[in-house]
């Protein structure tokens, strides 16, 4: 395994998808959306914030086209538990009708986040609507929801680095790692 590098998180419990493996699939992610979106005049990739922020900075460089960027916040999410309540705490700014799009989040668990932003968007009339998510948690899933681009399935474990967070700490941390907290705060 390569060096960890050295972080102030003592809940980190291991790395369980290296940096050098990240760089590897988002390139391989922005290949296939090259190709899939050869003919599109206009596409948006449209991220979570702030979970999305690492991944779709690398994922829009390895896409070889003109692309446009935008974010919406949501929250979902009370400590370490999901809800099937989902608020929108600032929307996007483009105006995506006949546009297509791309909603780009870190991570799916419950599916209550994915869906709801994903009916809310469809109302708005874009062209076409995929999703494209970094990592996914199938046993966790509460919903059925269809990823189109997804980086790796990991078990139900939950996961911090590459821009999640655990309470707002780790998004820094260069590779996917899960916690511990019996291991404390650090
Ligand atoms: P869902 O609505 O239950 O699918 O929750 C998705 C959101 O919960 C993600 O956008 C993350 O912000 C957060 N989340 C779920 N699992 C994890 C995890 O293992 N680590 C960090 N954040 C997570
Ligand atoms: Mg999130």
């Amino acid at each position: 395994m390569e060096t960890q590098r050295h972080f102030p998180y003592s809940f980190i419990d291991r790395v369980i998808i290296s940096e050098a493996d990240i760089k590897t699939r988002v390139k391989a992610l922005g290949d296939t959306i090259t190709q899939d979106y050869q003919n599109s005049e206009r596409l948006l990739l449209l991220g979570l914030l702030r979970g999305s922020v690492v991944f779709i900075t690398d994922l829009m460089r390895e896409i070889r086209r003109d692309i446009t960027m935008d974010f919406m916040s949501v929250s979902s999410y009370n400590k370490s538990e999901s809800s099937g309540f989902v608020r929108i705490d600032s929307d996007h700014k483009t105006n995506i009708r006949g546009w297509d799009v791309i909603l780009i989040d870190d991570i799916v668990d419950s599916g209550y986040t994915i869906r709801t932003v994903r009916k809310l968007l469809l109302d708005r009339e874009p062209r076409s609507l995929k999703v494209c998510t970094l990592l996914d948690k199938p046993e966790r899933h509460k919903v059925d929801i269809d990823i189109d681009y997804l980086g790796f399935s990991i078990p139900d474990y939950f996961v911090v680095g590459y821009g999640l967070d655990y309470e707002e700490k780790g998004r820094n941390l260069p590779y996917i790692a899960s916690i511990n907290l019996k291991k404390g705060e650090g």
